[in-house]
């Protein structure tokens, strides 16, 4: 592609597992099509991915119910110099059609927001509709089985309990997430909803399962994070998709 089209790709603050598998995996859509990406991120909160892409020369679209997390990504995206690549719109899922105005994208980001929407399958058809043909979904999920044994191994015997049997995996009234989610229901939602999955994998594993108190020195958080890279490193395990706090997963409209 020529110069000028190039993605730029700049130093920014150390992404996290799924960010830096996003920002790759734009750069080989970009590379394929032979322009920067149109991007999509529902629910993309104050921007920690919406910026990435951004500094690698993406445009972005990120819509979210929240002013206080778009005021923020306005922010950043104005201290990291890309404010005309990072656009923020208050809407949601039902928002897309009248935000994008017949536009079509490259890419969506879909990260920690199917737990919070009113109906996961209704909002997975709006971004399918929103993709251009081929286009990529990145869809981040949390998953159930990794609360039912981070409870029960901190003694929440009869949340773990409730986790594992509530419908939306809740493990009680007060638990802040609506909804969490098994495997094979996300990729059989992602199928009802006209998307092939190209890839799922589980993520952090043992951050959210080794008990706090036996991590209190900045050496095992480290040592911690370096096992679970370690164990995304063997994705495709079956241990991992079930039991990862987050179920990473990338999709292809069909
Ligand atoms: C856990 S945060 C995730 C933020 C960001 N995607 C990330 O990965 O850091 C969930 C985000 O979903 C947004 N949200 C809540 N309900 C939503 C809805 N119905 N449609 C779209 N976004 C929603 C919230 O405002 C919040 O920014």
């Amino acid at each position: 592609m020529p110069d000028e089209q190039r993605p730029r790709r700049r130093a920014s603050v150390r992404p996290n597992a799924v960010g830096a598998a996003v920002v790759a995996l734009a750069a080989d859509r970009s590379d394929r099509l032979g322009r920067p990406l149109e991007v999509l991120d529902l629910g993309g909160g104050t921007g920690g991915v919406a910026v990435a892409l951004g500094e690698a020369g993406h445009r972005v679209t990120v819509v979210d119910p929240s002013p206080d997390a778009l005021a923020a990504l306005t922010r950043r995206a104005r201290e990291s110099g890309i404010e005309g690549l990072v656009t923020g719109v208050q809407g949601d899922g039902d928002s897309l059609a009248e935000v994008l105005d017949g536009r079509v994208v490259d890419l969506a980001c879909c990260h920690g927001t199917l737990e919070f929407v009113d109906d996961p399958e209704t909002t997975l058809r709006a971004v399918a509709a929103a993709l251009a043909p081929g286009g990529v979904l990145s869809l981040l999920v949390s998953g159930r089985l990794a609360v039912v044994f981070a409870k029960a191994l901190a003694g929440e015997f009869d949340q773990a309990r409730s986790a594992l049997r509530h419908p939306s995996g809740r493990w009680g009234p007060t638990d802040p997430l609506p909804r969490r989610f098994d495997p094979d229901e996300v990729e059989a939602l992602l199928a009802r909803t006209g998307f092939t999955v190209e890839q799922s994998r589980g993520i952090d594993v043992l951050r959210h399962l080794v008990p706090a108190p036996l991590v209190d020195s900045e050496g095992d958080r480290a040592a911690v994070a370096e096992l679970d890279e370690l164990l995304v490193e063997v994705a495709g395990s079956e241990l991992l998709r079930i039991l990862g706090h987050g179920l990473h997963v990338v999709a292809r409209r069909d």
